[in-house]
């Protein structure tokens, strides 16, 4: 096939080899960016006067045209272009003519690449900080509703201490506006335009830079010509923050998994969001939570594709790194295929409070409570510890529990215990006590929705 760049070959090439060099069938979702960067160009030549006024106009008029009809679908993308950028300007040169071929001046593919997928990636981070926030307010909604649900709290896997089923909600929406943080961040750090790096070396044409890195909405430029091409960190960054996000929906999806299991049965997903089985009628599968949490696995992989294929590769541009795209589509694509289907099951499914409660009284998760109330009694913590510990194992042996242990009982390990530890030992009053920041009392909860909630609506 013949060639744009017919320089001293003669341009033809074994459609063998067109077929595994192109990549127009995954940059063309690149299109928008290629083309506004495009103008941001034209406008810089022309201010510069490296072309006419009359000419900038040709060129943006036919570039807004190409937009628009990429964008309705009127025009469709030719699978045998090498990539978007080279598409783009062979339909501009067919319906501008000549003064198409102007545009690629003071540029080339290796900058406008670099350029095309920075403002990408920076769409995509928006799109998915807005699917975060819409998981956050479900989240933050399951939790008001449940402030005071009484639950098991686990280390281990292990009843540990009694919590509210709001505080342990919140946790995930804690977790969640990290990833925010996280995707800020990294969208502060891709706030650096290459456009202008050109080849590699830069030009010599007398180009404005940082014009046309501000009319694109970045702050800064590359200040050297050699990483303005060659950097690809931003999309390693995000893909590492999307990894994160995937790895925090993991352990939700995990937790979504037990919890509607029978063994814990501390909630029920909505049916619109699970799956029923073909031959056993009483299933009601959590395939939505299964598929994120299998789904994690394949972001994690397009990390580590990335970074492996960055590795060895020497400066500036070299093909490899059109291997950098489909990793990034791929894992923004999942993040927010997730986000998208984790949010409204999250606001739908329903927390069974008695079955929490249930589970929360049979497993000693009081004998922290036991030991602080010897502690302020007097006793020493570490002495408290011992005996509580072995008022454990005294139930244990005779099937009681520390609610149902007699004063008399407790007497025999220590005369500090008054009738008031009844009180004191309550799982309600073990959960009310904790009201320490950050803490799992209902008080301490609503509090930390507050928070979540002024957040939202600070960022919406
Ligand atoms: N399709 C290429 C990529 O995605 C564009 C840059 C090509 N540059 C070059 N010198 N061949 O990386």
């Amino acid at each position: 096939m013949k060639k744009m760049w017919t320089g001293v070959t003669d341009g033809v090439t074994n459609k063998i080899a067109d077929d595994f060099n192109s990549s127009i069938s995954f940059d063309s979702r690149m299109f928008a960016q290629d083309i506004k960067g495009s103008i941001a160009h034209a406008m810089m030549l022309a201010k510069q006067n490296i072309i006419s006024e009359e000419e900038k106009t040709v060129l943006i008029d036919g570039l807004s045209g190409i937009l628009e009809d990429l964008s309705s679908g009127k025009l469709e993308f030719d699978e045998n272009a090498e990539d978007i950028h080279m598409f783009v300007e062979q339909i501009l040169t067919e319906r501008v003519g000549e003064t198409g071929k102007k545009l690629h001046t003071a540029r080339s593919r290796n900058d406008q690449v670099a350029l095309d997928f920075r403002m990408y990636v920076r769409d995509e981070i928006k799109v998915i900080i807005s699917k975060l926030k819409s998981l956050i307010s479900s989240i933050t909604t399951q939790a008001e509703t449940n402030y005071d649900v009484i639950m098991p709290g686990y280390t281990h896997l292990q009843r540990a201490q009694p919590i509210t089923m709001g505080h342990h909600l919140m946790a995930y929406a804690t977790m969640f506006m990290r990833d925010i943080g996280r995707l800020e961040q990294a969208d502060v750090m891709l706030d650096v335009c290459p456009i202008g790096s050109c080849a590699l070396a830069g030009t010599t044409y007398n180009t404005d830079r940082l014009f046309e890195a501000q009319k694109l909405g970045f702050s800064q430029v590359s200040m050297n010509s050699i990483d303005g091409v060659s950097d690809r960190d931003f999309a390693v960054d995000f893909l590492s923050a999307c990894s994160l996000i995937m790895m925090h929906l993991s352990r939700f999806s995990e937790e979504i998994i037990l919890w509607s299991s029978w063994e814990f049965k501390f909630i029920e997903l909505s049916s619109e969001f699970t799956t029923g089985s073909s031959i056993m009628p009483q299933k009601r599968n959590p395939d939505m939570a299964e598929l994120v949490r299998g789904k994690t696995g394949r972001v994690y992989g397009d990390l580590m594709a990335l970074l492996t294929t960055l590795k060895g590769i020497p400066l500036a541009y070299n093909k490899d790194m059109q291997e950098d795209k489909e990793s990034v589509f791929d894992a923004g694509d999942t993040v927010k295929a997730c986000l998208d289907v984790f949010a409204p099951m999250i606001k739908t499914m329903k927390v069974l409070p008695e079955n929490t409660l249930l589970a929360a009284q049979k497993g000693f998760i009081n004998a922290t409570d036991l030991a602080d109330y010897l502690v302020k009694k007097g006793l020493p913590f570490r002495s408290a510890y011992k005996i509580s510990g072995e008022i454990v194992k005294e139930c244990l042996s005779k099937g009681l529990v520390l609610e149902t242990l007699s004063l008399e009982e407790y007497k025999k390990h220590s005369d500090l215990f008054e009738n008031d530890l009844y009180n004191d030992i309550s799982l309600k009053t073990c959960v009310e006590k904790r009201i320490s920041l950050g803490g799992t009392s209902p008080s301490s909860v609503l509090e930390q929705i507050k928070l979540v909630k002024g957040y939202l609506e600070k960022n919406v």
